[in-house]
């Protein structure tokens, strides 16, 4: 009798976590592009091997040039980015330009 009360209840509490759990995801779309401006073409050709714009975006506000040419400089030295020397200032021009003034 106990038995055939608690095994449908452990079903059914399991069944309806899993739905909480289910309705609770939302998914940050609109961060996995780079924003647009000059220069986006260069971040969408080296930028997104490894990573989405994610990690990009999810830098604090307001941070100074030297903070995004050692960004671009790790990704480059340190882990292989494959961009070339020619397009590291373009590229942390328009990081400067479109992620630290917001
Ligand atoms: C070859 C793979 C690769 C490419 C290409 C790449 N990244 Fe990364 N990036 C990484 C890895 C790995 C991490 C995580 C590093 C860590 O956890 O310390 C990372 C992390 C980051 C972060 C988070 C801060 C940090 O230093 O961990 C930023 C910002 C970033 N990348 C920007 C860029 C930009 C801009 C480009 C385009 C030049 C780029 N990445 C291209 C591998 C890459």
């Amino acid at each position: 009798m106990r038995l055939g009360l608690a095994v449908p209840t452990l079903i059914l509490s399991t069944l309806l976590s899993h739905v909480a759990f289910a309705l609770t995801i939302t998914l940050p779309e609109e961060t996995v592009e780079y924003r647009i401006g000059p220069g986006v073409d260069l971040a969408r050709s080296y930028c997104m091997g490894c990573h989405s714009a994610d990690y990009v975006l999810t830098q604090p506000p307001g941070m100074p040039r030297s903070f995004w040419e050692a960004e671009v400089n790790k990704m480059k030295k340190v882990f292989g980015a494959p961009l070339p020397d020619d397009q590291v200032t373009p590229l942390v021009d328009y990081l400067v330009r479109t992620y630290s003034v917001h």
